[in-house]
């Protein structure tokens, strides 16, 4: 735990294992600058890390990438993980969730698998994915359920896939999933590259909403439905506020508020320079804009400044170039006509760009 009253302990970590994927989604949101992110943390670092994180008071791991199953180590890691009495999460694309790594992440302790599909149809999913990987995918969430673990089913929503959302839940339902997430894109990294190809057009929003608002009533399932923030009057409350409740460890060792923060121009902190306890408390990048003081009018005089926090400080640097100024999202912002704009292009039903995908990595 921290000693420090006003800071509060982290709840999550997010541990990205590794940027390598063999998936080469163009709304990835790891960092463009992929061949920074080599030098990955061995097992003994992400060890130390994982008891650091548990001290700090952390309860819940989600081992995440690219794709944490190309880390060989990583029954050990999550062995550790399990044996600190964390809650882990494997979030996966499941391309290598074979039987036999299955079972050897059953035997270390694994507790939740939350797998990732593209869409419902095998050559639209494929196409996405840049990888024939539908077919393993739903031998997967078998895998997943034949072993008795929880499951979800995460799809990110785009341009080019929320039309499915009926049939992707059908399919869901189908594997067992006990929860899906239906997210819409978040604009970082290569999304953030691709965004006007992705970005839905409002009657697409209003169809899938139709859907969802349906579903949720007659499904056994928990339906969760994360909405595209371009198209809200307010911002969300990003990670529940900067450096409040959650931590990512970067596959190199770099510690974050969240994801995206790598591309923010702070001063970088690292797992293997300094303790998880010492950067969380004092290091400049968890404290740029923790709480309220950091915040510009007309945050600074918002009654729902500690509702939403001023929305993303990501959204707001790759927006403005200024992660200090309110989320453009927000239609108070003086910077609001930067996100209006890229809606506007949307509407109606704007043709679908060409994407760029993110390269695959193995
Ligand atoms: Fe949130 Fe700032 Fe907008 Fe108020 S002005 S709603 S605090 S983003
Ligand atoms: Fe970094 Fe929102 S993604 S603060």
């Amino acid at each position: 735990m921290t000693d420090d009253p006003m800071v509060d302990a982290p709840f999550g970590l997010l541990a990205e294992l590794t940027y390598r994927c063999p998936l080469a989604c163009a709304y990835c949101s790891n960092p463009l600058n992929l061949d920074d992110y080599t030098e990955e943390l061995g097992p003994a670092d992400w060890i130390r890390v994982l008891t650091q994180a548990r001290d700090l008071g952390v309860l819940q791991c989600h081992l995440s990438g690219g794709e944490p199953l190309l880390r060989r180590d990583l029954p050990e890691i999550v062995a550790a993980a399990h044996g600190l009495g964390l809650y882990t999460n494997l979030v996966t694309s499941a391309v290598g969730f074979g039987r036999r790594k299955a079972e050897q992440l059953r035997a270390a302790g694994l507790d939740h698998v939350q797998v990732s599909i593209q869409a419902d149809a095998p050559a639209l999913s494929d196409r996405i994915a840049g990888l024939r990987s539908f077919d393993r995918k739903i031998d997967a969430m078998r895998l997943v359920k034949e072993l008795g673990w929880p499951l979800t089913v995460n799809v990110v929503l785009h341009r080019q896939n929320i039309d499915r959302i009926a049939e992707v839940l059908e399919l869901a339902q189908e594997a067992g999933a006990d929860r899906v997430e239906l997210a819409n894109t978040q604009y970082y990294g290569w999304a953030w590259r691709n965004r006007d190809a992705l970005l839905p057009s409002r009657e697409q929003l209003a169809q899938a909403e139709l859907v969802v608002r349906e579903a949720r009533e007659r499904l056994p399932m928990d339906v969760l439905y994360v909405i595209p923030d371009y198209y809200s009057r307010y911002p969300k409350p990003c990670m529940g506020g900067w450096a409040s409740r959650q931590l990512t460890v970067t596959p190199n060792g770099d510690v974050l508020p969240c994801p995206a923060a790598q591309s923010l121009p702070l001063p970088r902190a690292s797992v293997r320079e300094a303790s998880l306890a010492q950067i969380w408390a004092d290091s400049p990048v968890m404290n740029a804009f923790r709480g309220t003081s950091w915040m510009p009018d007309p945050c600074h005089s918002c009654e729902r400044r500690e509702i939403d926090f001023g929305g993303c400080r990501c959204q707001a640097f790759q927006l403005t170039g200024d992660a200090a100024r309110t989320d453009p999202v927000c239609h108070l912002s003086p910077d609001h006509a930067l996100v209006t704009d890229a809606v506007r292009a949307a509407n109606p039903g704007a043709p679908a760009g060409n994407l760029v995908p993110r390269p695959h990595r193995a």
